[in-house]
């Protein structure tokens, strides 16, 4: 059992974040990610579509046999999540809960906005959530289409991203919130800009570390942890890995290894 690795996927690079984050919080643990980028995005797809997708994706890495599955992906974890739960024999733990957590322990003034991609925000998964633990926080949404295709571009730094945020970061900033969920894999990858246009006062929060936390103690407490060796990493695309592999710099503290073609039975 302890041998078994960590399935992760996304719709495709985003979740690499989410990967960075389990690599240092569980370096001894292997790790299977799996990007669909046949089908990515998902921002901006059906709750149907989204479904099929990741109990896909999910089907593939149980016939690898993991120990868990973590859902790297923000529109997958708001729209799947349950069925998933429901028809996949191994644990699913996805990034909202992890990311509402975080929020309501991080602001002062109770007043939390969410960045997500139009299917995130749609779900209200963040407001649910929140509201869940603390039923007095005012939560403010902002569906930001255009973020994920900046990341993916390599644009973050470039004059057209500080404008593109500027408008999406206009209602936040009237909101008069102090914490904000970016509540996108790719978006920690604006950070700069982001905090930029927020100034110090506002608290970015990404799921990643707090998900990678609270991997670590499922896996102590069910018994399943490794304790030996250093873990390894497989990588899997759903089309050209060669493209996958080569935006996967930007984004990966360490270099990965070879990408593998997977296509799913849709
Ligand atoms: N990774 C997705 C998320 O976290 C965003 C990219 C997409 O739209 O597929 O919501």
């Amino acid at each position: 059992m302890k041998k078994q690795p960590i399935g992760v996927f996304d719709s495709g690079l985003g979740g690499l974040t989410i990967l960075n984050a389990l690599r240092r919080e569980l370096p001894k643990e292997d790790l299977i990610y799996f990007g669909d980028t046949a089908n990515v995005p998902y921002g901006s797809k059906s709750k149907e579509a989204v479904t099929r997708f990741s109990l896909a994706i999910a089907r593939f890495l149980e016939s690898q046999h993991v120990k868990l599955i973590i859902v790297a992906c923000n529109t997958a974890s708001a729209q799947a999540l349950t069925e998933l739960r429901k028809q996949i024999s191994v644990p699913v733990m996805g990034v909202i809960e992890p990311g509402a957590e975080k929020a309501v322990s991080t602001t002062r003034n109770g007043r939390i906005a969410v960045l997500g991609t139009e299917g995130t925000i749609r779900s209200n998964a963040y407001p649910k959530a929140i509201l869940k633990r603390a039923p007095k926080m005012r939560v403010t949404q902002q569906a930001c289409a255009l973020f994920v295709p900046l990341v993916e571009e390599n644009w973050g730094k470039k004059p057209a991203a500080k404008l593109i945020a500027q408008t999406y970061l206009t209602p936040i900033q009237q909101s008069g919130a102090d914490t904000v969920i970016l509540g996108c894999t790719h978006y920690p990858i604006l950070k700069p800009v982001i905090s930029q246009i927020l100034g110090k006062r506002v608290t970015l929060v990404d799921s990643a570390d707090t998900l990678a936390e609270a991997a670590r103690r499922f896996l102590l407490q069910s018994g399943q942890a490794c304790s030996t060796g250093k873990g390894r990493v497989q990588v899997y695309a759903s089309d050209d890995p060669t493209r996958f592999k080569r935006l996967a710099g930007y984004l990966l503290a360490d270099k990965i290894g070879a990408v593998r073609l997977k296509k799913l039975d849709l």
